[in-house]
């Protein structure tokens, strides 16, 4: 099929690649003419595990790229994978989903014949029928469930496992109350439904909007929980490592997404969990275990600094922080919990040593200040004290480089630190 993605960032960059290695003819619209550049060079604009191969395969060729709307009109369907980030207020910010559709909906005025809409974005139930669909059918001239269809098709993509994730689904899901974007989407999808033993969930838009969330809201609401039994676990001596190890053999708990420590972080559970806690709110009805949810995660950096503080006073000593990325195997520092741990090493007055593989250049924007060293060793070195904030491999295998410590207290958020000899170990509930 000829299909259109605007939007070109990790997820439109992402299911656009994996689309064309389906079978199909893809063209991305994207504003920023460097993404479209590497794109039609046949380079990934992003660094995702599998991508390069994809883009190096169909990059310029069934994968076009282009900052032009009226490549649109040589395709069948839009998918929008456009931004939705928060506002100050947590709620959701859809202003740049809404002018991207508006300016298809203009595009699409040309077009004779029926055209099909997407929404791939994470928005919240009732954007897609409310907000959008009447943009589209405004702009156009065209009319829904004639000649104009919409629908929602959600991704539940992990940064660095992207393109895995998606050709692994365990669901794919289609929401839409029309027949033909229903069609539509199993005719795009069939390659990847045939490969892979996935269930099809057809069902309606707003269901489709709200299952995004849920997804998302509930796999931070468990991080959050098992922070608060590993919470208790630290005040009673005992290891919630031990703990989540037993109860993640009752297949009703599974033992994933069971490792307490800093918290989550990243460009989606905080967006999407704060998004629905206030959408929730605004109709009246109050999440409670959602709110408590991020409470307990905006409170584990302190309690990891707390611990720090048991051991004592950090002013004008020098601190290592070892990891900066809010997760291993990225870059990105978008919601690191090490931002809330720096902070308050500065407000203790800390001189701060950081090492991270990857992600010191995109910190180095929150905290220009601070020393960036290019090994662990180097961070260690005549440090009063080393927390750990991100559970990298490499991490794992130190050793010998804390004796380099002026004082050995090490403080690990992320139950990463094998040694313990010599060491003042605290772990942040074990
Ligand atoms: C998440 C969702 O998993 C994905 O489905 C959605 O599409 C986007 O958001 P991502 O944010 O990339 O993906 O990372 P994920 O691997 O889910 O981890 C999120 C955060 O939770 C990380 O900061 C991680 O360190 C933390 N985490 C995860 C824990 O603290 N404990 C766990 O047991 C698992």
């Amino acid at each position: 099929m000829r299909v259109s993605i605007v939007g070109s960032g990790y997820v439109g960059t992402t299911v656009a690649a994996c689309f064309t290695d389906m079978g199909h003819d893809v063209v991305n619209v994207d504003i920023d003419q460097d993404i479209v550049d590497a794109i039609n060079a046949g380079k990934a604009p992003i660094h995702e595990p599998g991508l390069d191969d994809l883009l190096a395969t169909h990059g310029g060729d069934t994968l076009a790229a282009t900052t032009d709307y009226e490549d649109v009109l040589e395709t069948d369907v839009t998918f929008l994978a456009l931004p939705t980030p928060s506002k100050e207020d947590g709620s959701i910010d859809t202003s740049i989903i809404e002018a991207a559709a508006e300016t298809l909906g203009d595009t699409l005025r040309e077009k004779d014949g029926d055209h099909v809409v997407v929404t791939k974005s994470t928005v919240i139930p009732r954007t897609t029928t409310e907000t959008l669909a009447p943009i589209l059918a405004d702009a156009s001239g065209k009319q829904l469930g004639a000649d104009l269809h919409v629908a929602m098709n959600p991704e539940f993509l992990r940064e660095g496992t992207a393109v895995e994730d998606f050709q692994n689904p365990d669901k794919i899901v289609f929401g839409s109350d029309s027949e033909t974007a229903i069609d539509t989407l199993h005719e795009i999808f069939k390659p990847l439904i045939e490969a892979s033993d996935a269930t099809v969930v057809e069902t309606g838009v707003e269901e489709a909007e709200m299952i995004k969330y849920a997804n998302n809201a509930f796999l931070a609401s468990k991080v959050s929980l098992i922070n608060d039994i590993g919470n208790i676990c630290k005040e009673f001596g005992v290891d919630a490592y031990e703990v989540a190890d037993a109860i993640g053999l009752d297949d009703r708990i599974s033992e994933r997404f069971l490792r307490s420590g800093l918290g989550w972080g990243g460009s989606c559970f905080g967006k999407d969990t704060n998004a629905i806690i206030h959408a929730a709110t605004e109709t009246g009805y109050e999440p409670a275990m959602l709110e408590a949810a991020v409470a307990v995660n905006d409170r584990q950096p302190e309690r990891l600094l707390s611990l720090l503080d048991d051991h004592g006073d950090v002013e004008s000593e020098r601190v290592a922080v070892l990891g900066l990325a809010f997760k291993p195997g990225t870059d990105d520092v978008r919601d690191s919990r090490a931002i809330p741990v720096i902070n308050g090493l500065q407000e203790r007055g800390a001189n701060v040593a950081a090492y991270d593989p990857v992600a010191a250049e995109n910190m180095r924007t929150h905290f220009p200040d601070i020393e960036y060293t290019d090994a662990p060793q180097d961070a260690l070195a005549d440090a009063s004290a080393c927390v750990v904030c991100t559970d990298w491999d490499e991490f794992a295998v130190l050793d010998d480089e804390f004796d380099a410590m002026e004082t050995r207290v090490v403080v690990d958020g992320r139950r990463i630190i094998e040694r313990r000899d010599g060491l003042t170990y605290e772990g942040l509930t074990w």
